[in-house]
């Protein structure tokens, strides 16, 4: 197995002004990075955003390859952490999730290949594992090892984007492509709501009860950007905590009897499998929403 050697340094994150984009620039560039943040969305004032920021619709090939190889004001970047997409089933039609989805991702993934970029971190989603799970997972912790199973537009999206990567990896061999299965984002704001899922197991388990921390899901990418075994792989990207009170191992037993559990749980030890970004990426959660929630 052969390794890259070089290691990023300026870094374009798209999707910067959404929920998990600024917590990702704010991350990158707090360890030193320097970092184009890009969001279709300029806001009243492109000023609003700390730092270097560019606008771009990524469903314009052209625009992505300016995006990388440089526009007045904006020198050309090294690596991408694409993070910009519609970012759920059901925001909009199915069509359109598509459309916009799967453009931005192959324009990102082309425009890397014909900019030279050997480093590309993206977004992919916990949906691949098969959520909602009304058909029960294989086992638990669900992890890398299982095909995906995707049961909605945005999903089979992110799961073609996986199998993507793969062939633009076998066509350019010193590429390192990253997927990131993030679970659902939450920011601190969000922990107050935790304490209120207790009451019904049924009302999670669509993502079998899991979270990231945006800033933990920050620290994933840049270990991710550190990552330098060239080829396409995937990570489950959670926290190592769920969001109830309850023990794991209560909530498999109630909602999910006939799924086998292949290790001993801790006691809210996550059912998103996250041992493979731990043992791989040196990825290791910071962050849980107990410390937040008295
Ligand atoms: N939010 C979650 O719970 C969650 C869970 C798993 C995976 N993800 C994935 O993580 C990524 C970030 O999600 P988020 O929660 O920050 O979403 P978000 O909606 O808060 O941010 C996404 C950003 O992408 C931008 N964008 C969308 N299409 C674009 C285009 N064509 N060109 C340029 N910019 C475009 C939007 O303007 C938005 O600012 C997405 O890829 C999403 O699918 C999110």
């Amino acid at each position: 197995m052969t390794t890259t050697t070089s290691s990023p340094s300026r870094v374009v994150v798209t999707g910067a002004r959404g929920k998990l984009g600024r917590a990702v620039v704010a991350h990158l560039r707090d360890v030193g990075l320097d970092v184009l943040a890009t969001d279709r969305v300029a806001g009243s004032d492109p000023r609003e955003v700390d730092g270097e920021f560019l606008v771009v619709d990524l469903t314009d090939y052209g625009q992505v390859v300016e995006m990388l190889g440089g526009v007045d004001e904006h020198a050309p970047v090294d690596a991408v952490v694409h993070l910009a997409a519609i970012p759920a089933p059901g925001m909009t039609t199915n069509a359109a999730t598509y459309a916009n989805n799967s453009a931005a991702t192959y324009n990102v993934f082309a425009a890397a290949r014909a900019a030279g970029i050997t480093k590309v971190v993206w977004a992919s989603s916990e949906t691949v594992l098969g959520l909602p799970f009304d058909t029960p997972p294989p086992y638990a912790p669900v992890d890398e090892e299982y095909a995906p199973r995707p049961e909605s537009t945005y999903s089979l999206n992110k799961a073609l984007e996986e199998e993507m990567a793969g062939h633009f990896c076998r066509w350019q061999p010193d590429l390192v492509a990253v997927g990131l299965r993030f679970s659902n984002v939450m920011d601190v704001e969000d922990y107050a709501q935790f304490p209120s899922f207790d009451a019904d197991p049924q009302l999670r388990k669509w993502n079998l009860w899991g979270y990231i921390d945006a800033r933990d899901g920050a620290q994933a990418v840049e270990r991710a950007l550190a990552h330098d075994v060239p080829g396409a792989d995937v990570f489950v990207i959670a926290n190592a905590d769920t969001v109830m009170s309850r023990s794991s191992a209560s909530l498999m037993a109630e909602v999910h009897p006939d799924v086998p559990i292949t290790k001993e749980l801790g006691e809210h030890e996550t059912l998103l499998g996250i041992d493979k970004a731990r043992r791989v990426l040196g990825y290791e959660p910071r962050h849980t929403w107990r410390d937040h929630v008295g």
